[in-house]
C-alpha cells in the first residue's frame, strides 16, 4: 500500500448489530453501521470520512437524480474460521471502476483510495461480517454526481461513498430463465460494460414482464438480431458445451465480470479448454437438445454460481440436467467457497487481508 489515507471517523453510537436477524438477510435490506464518504471538488477527491450508515443532504437538482451520471461496484469480505478477514479481488473492482468513470465522463478515483476506504469500512465494522457458510459482508462502492444544475453538462462535483451489509445467498433455488428477444440490456456503442445505474434502470421493466410470465432471470441477447448470448440479469453467463468452457467475449455490451476472470483461470488449471467468443443462442439450445450442455450458470459476485434448469425461447422450453449432476459447477462453488474463506490456499493470492 502506498500512504494511507487520512481518514475522519465518526463513531456510530446507535449501533444496530444486536437488533439485526443474522439468520434472514434478504439481499441488500440490512446496512452496516458506518458507510465511508468523500468529496470530489476543485479537481481533487477530499473529506474522507466514515460516518454513521443514514441519511444524506442532498440538492434535489443533483446531476446524477436527473441525467444519471452514477455508477457502483459491488465485492464481499468473507470472515475465515480463524476471524481473519478478506475481502475478494478487489483491485479489479478498482479497475472496472475508473473504467465505468471514464465511459460516463466522472473522474478516477484511484485505486489505493477505493482499496483502502474499503478496507476502512469493513474494518470499522468487522462484527457485521456473517460467520456462517455462503454468507458474507457485501460491499457496494459508488460515485454520484452533485452539482446543483439542470444544463446538461458532465457535473464538476461528485461523491464517492461505500455502504456495507450482511447477505446471505442472492439466489435461493435453480433458475428458470427466459431468452430475451424483445428487449436489449446495452447496445454497441453504449456502456453495458459500465456498472453505469442507468444499465440496471432499463433492464427493470423486461425483468418483471419475464417475472410475471414465471421467470427468475432473463439471458440478454445481443441488440441487433437478438441471435447471440450475452449475460444473464446481473451476472455473467457461462456454460459446460461439449465438455469445453464457453463464455461470451466480453465487448462493450458486456460487464467483465470479476466471477466470470476468476472461473476461467480456475477452469484453465483444471485442463479445460475455455472458449471466449461469441456465442449464439441456437447453439446453446442445441446443445440443451443433443446433451451436449452439461452445465449452464451465471456468475457474479451476488450471484456467486447460480445454476440455471431451464431456458425458455420463443415459447419452447429447455430443460438442462439437473444441478446435482453437473460436476464442474458443483467443483467451482465449492473450490472458490473455499478459497475465499480460507479452507484452501490462496495460491493466486486473490483474498486481500483486512
Ligand atoms: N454482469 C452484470 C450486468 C452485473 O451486474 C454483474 C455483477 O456485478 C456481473 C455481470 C458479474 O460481475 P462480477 O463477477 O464482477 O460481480
Ligand atoms: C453484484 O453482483 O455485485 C451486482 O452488482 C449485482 C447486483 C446488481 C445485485
Amino acid at each position: 500500500m502506498t500512504e494511507t489515507l487520512d481518514i475522519k471517523i465518526t463513531k456510530n453510537q446507535n449501533s444496530s448489530l444486536a437488533q439485526t436477524d443474522f439468520d434472514n438477510l434478504p439481499f441488500g435490506q440490512t446496512f452496516s453501521d458506518h458507510m465511508f464518504i468523500a468529496d470530489y471538488v476543485g479537481g481533487e477527491w477530499k473529506n474522507f470520512q466514515i460516518i454513521p450508515y443514514g441519511e444524506i443532504g442532498l440538492s434535489p437538482a443533483i446531476s446524477a437524480l436527473h441525467y444519471g451520471q452514477a455508477f457502483f461496484e459491488g465485492l464481499k469480505a468473507y470472515k475465515h474460521a480463524d476471524g481473519k478477514v478478506s475481502v475478494f479481488r478487489p483491485y479489479k473492482n478498482a479497475e472496472r471502476f475508473n473504467k465505468s468513470a471514464e465511459r460516463l465522463c466522472m473522474p478516477e478515483l484511484p485505486e489505493e483510495i477505493f482499496v483502502q476506504s474499503i478496507a476502512a469500512v469493513v474494518d470499522i465494522d468487522r462484527a457485521w461480517i456473517p460467520s456462517k457458510a455462503n454468507h458474507s459482508l457485501y460491499i457496494r462502492p459508488f460515485m454520484f454526481a452533485t452539482d446543483p444544475y439542470l444544463g446538461v453538462q458532465p457535473s464538476n462535483t461528485y461523491k464517492y461513498m461505500v455502504l456495507t451489509g450482511p447477505v446471505g445467498p442472492y439466489f435461493s433455488k435453480t433458475l428458470r430463465v427466459k431468452v430475451e428477444t424483445v428487449y436489449s440490456r446495452s447496445t454497441e456503442g453504449g456502456f453495458g460494460f459500465a456498472k453505469a445505474a442507468g444499465n440496471y434502470a432499463g433492464s427493470l421493466l423486461p425483468a418483471r414482464k419475464a417475472v410475471e410470465e414465471g421467470f427468475d432471470q432473463l439471458i440478454w441477447t445481443d441488440s441487433k438480431d437478438h441471435a447471440y448470448i450475452e449475460e444473464l440479469g446481473a451476472a455473467n453467463i457461462m456454460f459446460l458445451l461439449d465438455g469445453k468452457l464457453v463464455t461470451p467475449s466480453t465487448r462493450d455490451t458486456i460487464l467483465k465480470g470479476v466471477t466470470r476472470d476468476t472461473v476461467i483461470a480456475l477452469a484453465k488449471e483444471w485442463g479445460y479448454e475455455v472458449e471466449e467468443r461469441r456465442v449464439s443462442v441456437a447453439e446453446m439450445l442445441e446443445g440443451a437438445k443433443n446433451g451436449k450442455l452439461t452445465d449452464a450458470f451465471g456468475a457474479g459476485t451476488a450471484a456467486t454460481i447460480a445454476s440455471i434448469g431451464e431456458i425458455e425461447h420463443e415459447g419452447q422450453l429447455y430443460k438442462l440436467i439437473d444441478p446435482s449432476q453437473r460436476e464442474f459447477s458443483k467443483k467451482l462453488l465449492k473450490t472458490l467457497e473455499e478459497i475465499k474463506y480460507g479452507i484452501i490456499p490462496d495460491t493466486h493470492g486473490w483474498n486481500y487481508m483486512i
